[in-house]
């Protein structure tokens, strides 16, 4: 196997490879949501963006699949057909969409990607139901794969972070701003990895055990998941203080209504300076939102934010390296890091 150290990233296109993973995972995909009853097929349809409410089809945007292509990526990098990896992709796309159905139900979200969430369009009991359709698809998707125990192992371990984490962001919600009682930035770190990051560690490493990898590439494919999730999570918080609807899909400061300890605001409450103090007294009011963000930024939490998200894009990279990966594939997933910063430009 031909290690690949230095590919230029420049030489990728993040948004091509993404594009060529969503084609070659989608008759997979789709013949696993066939299987659904079609009630469900047709939610989790309109979720992926294939059809609107009432089944007719559409091309809306399903997302960008990045967790699918992290699965055949890892297939790939570990010298297989990137189809090898399909079942793990597939798998990792069903539970992406189980959480987010039930995220936005938990987060009063009703925009998600530029429509009207599943549970605003369909119901919230409904939505509960597809979600649960989708967990238990994802499982059987996977226990069908040739992996063995090991890949279903690891899947499980992967849901559980992914709701312990969860839990955690809620209940981080209810915390104070400032004291003994305030959420540190250490534990956001910990709750985002959770939440966000153990899912994409998961898909790259399945993809790479169904390629055939030895466990150490998956282990390191994992972690470099897993720095990547923390990255996204954080620019995810930035998007969403100051980023544009129309390109995020969702609306602006929800996460400061819902009162979410989103990294941006606790790493301006951290500096504990005059800007800082100034912050948390408007935190405990009801200030408006768009002056709340802009006091973000002047105590210093959007910048470091972003060298936050940087130091984990460099931690994936470092993972990435240490183990031997096949081109053209390693290529693509060390030009990752510098896309998920991509969407905050
Ligand atoms: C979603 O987290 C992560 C999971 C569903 C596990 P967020 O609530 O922060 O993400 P968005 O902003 O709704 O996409
Ligand atoms: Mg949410
Ligand atoms: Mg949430």
């Amino acid at each position: 196997m031909t290690a690949v150290s230095s590919a230029g990233p420049a030489a990728v296109s993040v948004p091509g490879v993404l594009e060529r993973c969503r084609e070659l995972v989608r008759p997979a995909l789709a013949e696993a949501v066939g299987r659904l009853h079609p009630w469900v097929g047709e939610m989790a349809g309109y979720a992926f963006g294939w059809c609107e409410v009432g089944g007719a089809p559409a091309a809306a945007s399903g997302g960008k699949g990045l967790r699918q292509a992290l699965a055949v990526l890892g297939a790939e990098a570990a010298g297989a057909d990137g189809r090898d990896g399909a079942a793990a992709a597939v798998a990792v796309e069903l539970v992406h969409t189980f959480s987010l159905l039930h995220d936005d139900i938990m987060d009063g979200d009703g925009m998600r990607r530029g429509r009207p969430a599943v549970w605003k369009a369909y119901g919230t009991g409904p939505a509960v139901l597809a979600g649960d359709a989708l967990f238990a698809l994802a499982v059987e998707t996977l226990a069908a794969a040739p992996g063995g125990a090991g890949t279903l192992r690891r899947l499980s371990a992967a849901l559980s972070d992914l709701l312990h984490g969860q839990a955690d962001d809620l209940l981080f919600a209810a915390r104070p701003w400032t004291g003994p009682e305030r959420v540190r930035p250490e534990a956001y770190r910990t709750m985002a990895e959770r939440k966000t990051g153990a899912l994409l560690g998961c898909a790259a490493a399945l993809g790479a055990l169904l390629g055939g990898a030895p466990p150490a590439t998956a282990d390191a494919l994992d972690r470099a998941g897993r720095h990547l999730g923390v990255a996204f999570q954080i620019v995810d918080d930035i998007l969403g203080l100051w980023g544009d609807p129309a390109v995020t899909g969702k609306p602006v400061h929800a996460d400061l209504r819902e009162r979410k300890k989103t990294f941006p605001v606790l790493a301006a409450l951290d500096t504990a300076g005059p800007a800082a103090r100034h912050l948390a007294v408007r935190l405990a009011s009801d200030a408006d939102p768009a002056e709340t963000a802009a006091l973000i930024e002047t105590a210093g939490g959007r910048s470091a934010a972003l060298a936050e998200a940087r130091r984990h894009l460099e931690a994936a990279g470092t993972a990435l390296s240490g183990v031997p990966l096949r081109a053209p594939a390693a290529a693509a997933l060390h030009a990752l890091p510098a896309f998920v910063l991509e969407r905050i430009r």
